[in-house]
């Protein structure tokens, strides 16, 4: 966790050190994750001058903290395993996993992600904005086979129209996923109202939730162009 001690302020020492209030919601789908080193990574991603190396670093650190979240609400099941000393239960993961990005920012997630889940399968689908209709359109979605029985993260930085999230929910739900939840960093409530009016059930995990779009569909204060930052082609 490198990143975040570069973060580390003196606040503490000028008294300036205070608990930060970051926007919650009373959708009960919605959960904003309230912990100091998602509060940091989220103080490195929003900083205009962090460089393309430590916003990668950040991301992925950040990503493992939202994910821990997310799986809390997992199902196990019971599991004998021998130890050295005797054989007792234990718990292991109900389902499969597969992580799914939404091209192209989603892929700056999936590092930190696969560290902890390093056997989950992982699918790509890829949505734009079609100009003429001003409709979502899938320009690629490959998903693995064990999509109906798994467990699935879908995954994107940003949830700012939610037109995006909405049509690869769509297209998970089309291959046969019952069991999805959306992971991003920044959310903003027109993202969510529109992912929740077209799929109330799905479980959004957030480490912020910002207050606006403005007229490009870009949050406010949100951190810029997530993909463009990460991949450093700002
Ligand atoms: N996508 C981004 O990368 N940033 C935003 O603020 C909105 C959408």
């Amino acid at each position: 966790m490198a990143a975040l001690v570069c973060a580390f302020s003196s606040a503490k020492s000028t008294n300036l050190a205070r608990k930060s209030v970051r926007a919650t919601t009373h959708d009960p789908k919605v959960t904003v994750v309230n912990h100091p080193l998602v509060a940091a990574s989220l103080a490195i991603l929003r900083s205009k001058t962090t460089a393309s190396a430590d916003f990668r670093r950040a991301l992925q650190e950040v990503s493992v903290l939202l994910l821990g979240q997310a799986s809390a609400a997992w199902e196990t099941v019971p599991h004998q395993v021998e130890t050295p000393l005797k054989v007792c239960m234990a718990e292991i993961l109900a389902r499969p996993l597969v992580l799914v990005p939404i091209l192209r920012a989603g892929l700056g997630m999936l590092d930190g992600m696969l560290a902890l889940l390093p056997h989950a399968a992982i699918g790509h689908i890829g949505v734009y904005r079609n100009e003429k209709t001003l409709r979502p359109s899938t320009y690629f979605c490959r998903l693995p086979s064990t999509i109906g029985e798994a467990q699935v993260v879908l995954i994107d930085p940003m949830l700012a129209t939610g037109h995006s999230a909405c049509e690869a929910v769509a297209l998970l739900k089309k291959s046969g996923a019952t069991r999805i939840q959306f992971i991003c960093l920044v959310a903003c409530p027109p993202g969510l109202e529109q992912l929740h009016s077209q799929h109330p059930e799905i479980p959004i995990i957030t480490a912020a939730i910002d207050p606006e779009l403005n007229d490009l569909g870009y949050i406010v204060p949100g951190l810029g162009d997530a993909g463009d930052r990460y991949f450093g082609t700002a």
